[in-house]
């Protein structure tokens, strides 16, 4: 078993990519000791890769960082980046209030997720997951924005899905699958480091 390490607070995320991946023979764990941080950019690529820029130097681990949001065609995108923050401050009910008036509900969530090891971004994917906002919260599942999002093509809130359906749709396991098939194939022919973005020297002795 080849093991991942992703840089999140968010057991959601840990357990999502583990149901992605362990089909692949990748295990996840949860990478502690070392914090994430997230730079404002309106880019989730950015994001991510500016977060694993400040991880890699540090370890010899296989580091996965994600950067997620929610997409609201209405509102032009918002909150977007900033979705963390808004499902803080305004939660499920002020996204829906804000929607109150709209004809619209369409929205998309997007991931991006940047990964590396040993001073070097070895590669960086991103995916959608279009759908529609409902109109009140429905389920207790998965976590942020999950209750008032139903993806294309499915008639339920990823609320109301166990994590196995909400893996057939969702942004974070498109752009999974994507590093998955990428590392398997690139392990295999010894091109992982083809592209590498290096940032730093590896590590000494660590
Ligand atoms: P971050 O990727 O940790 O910056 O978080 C992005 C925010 O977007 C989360 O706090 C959620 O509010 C929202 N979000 C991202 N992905 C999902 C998802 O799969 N389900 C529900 N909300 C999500």
């Amino acid at each position: 078993m080849i093991e991942f390490y992703f840089a999140t607070g968010n057991e959601h995320k840990v357990a999502e990519a583990n149901a992605v991946l362990s089909p692949h023979k990748i295990k996840v764990k949860k990478l502690e000791g070392i914090e994430k941080l997230e730079i404002q950019h309106t880019n989730l690529e950015e994001i991510a890769k500016t977060a694993l820029t400040l991880i890699v130097p540090n370890t010899d681990k296989l580091v996965l960082v994600e950067d997620s949001g929610l997409f609201v065609h209405e509102l032009n995108g918002f909150p977007g980046p900033y979705s963390s923050y808004v499902f803080e401050t305004l939660g499920v009910d002020g996204i829906l209030k804000l929607l109150n008036d709209s004809k619209s509900r369409k929205a998309e969530f997007r991931s991006s997720v940047s990964f590396g090891t040993k001073g070097k971004i070895f590669a960086t994917f991103s995916s959608v997951s279009e759908g529609t906002l409902t109109t009140q919260a429905k389920g207790d599942n998965g976590f942020g924005f999950d209750p008032i999002f139903v993806p294309m093509w499915a008639s339920k809130t990823f609320g109301q899905m166990d994590l196995n359906e909400k893996i057939v749709y969702s942004h974070r396991s498109k752009a999974l699958k994507k590093l998955a098939l990428w590392y398997l194939n690139a392990a295999k022919t010894n091109t992982l480091e083809e592209n590498a973005i290096v940032v730093s020297q590896a590590p000494q002795n660590k």
